[in-house]
């Protein structure tokens, strides 16, 4: 699996050192809230169990998993819902974490459909950011690194479903997927 891998972008080391700077963050923002972390399957599993360790104010956790319509490498904006929270979340305060913001699209529309189920709020959390391919403006409350629009995988993300369990951030050799994107 390793062999696959043409750079470490984001040791392991440096990922923990940044998400306890955020849950720091988190637990003084959110301290006398109702505090719900919501991960977005899969890609987020790993960081939201690192982060919820670093945040030292009570909080629940749940999960959602999402697809989007359209291609595999193009976002489309239609987002279907494949596992849906288990309750309610009237008058909670919502931190949806994410692993990668790309587009946006995918984020928005969940941010959106969380507010209309009536929580209290609603903001985000992503370790990873791609700026430039952003196609729409969101608010990212907290958020771990900046990174260029270079195709990652490792700490809980996959290239077809492939290379989760990686422990760094890495940016794959192109020929470990060339062939499937063809
Ligand atoms: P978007 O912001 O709606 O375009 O979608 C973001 C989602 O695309 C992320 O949650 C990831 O699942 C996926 N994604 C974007 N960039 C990468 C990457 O570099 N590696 C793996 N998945 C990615
Ligand atoms: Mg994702």
């Amino acid at each position: 699996m390793k062999n696959n891998v043409k750079e470490v972008l984001i040791s392991y080391d440096e990922l923990q050192k940044k998400i306890k700077e955020i849950g720091k963050k988190i637990t003084r923002d959110y301290e006398g809230k109702e505090l719900m972390l919501v991960g977005v399957l899969k890609g987020a599993f790993m960081f939201l169990g690192d982060l919820a360790k670093n945040i030292e104010i009570p909080l629940t956790i749940d999960f959602m998993a999402v697809s989007s319509y359209g291609n595999s490498t193009e976002s489309s904006g239609v987002v279907r819902i494949l596992k849906d929270l288990e309750g309610s979340i009237e008058g909670k305060d919502i931190l949806l974490v994410e692993d990668i913001i790309d587009t946006g699209l995918t984020l928005n529309y969940l941010v959106n459909n969380l507010k209309s189920r009536g929580a209290a709020s609603v903001k985000i959390c992503t370790l990873l950011d791609k700026p430039e391919r952003r196609l729409i403006n969101l608010e990212l409350a907290y958020k771990g690194f900046d990174i260029p629009d270079e195709f990652v995988v490792g700490y809980g993300i996959d290239f077809a479903e492939g290379y989760r369990n990686l422990s760094d951030i890495c940016i794959l050799k192109e020929e470990a997927y060339s062939h499937l994107i063809k």
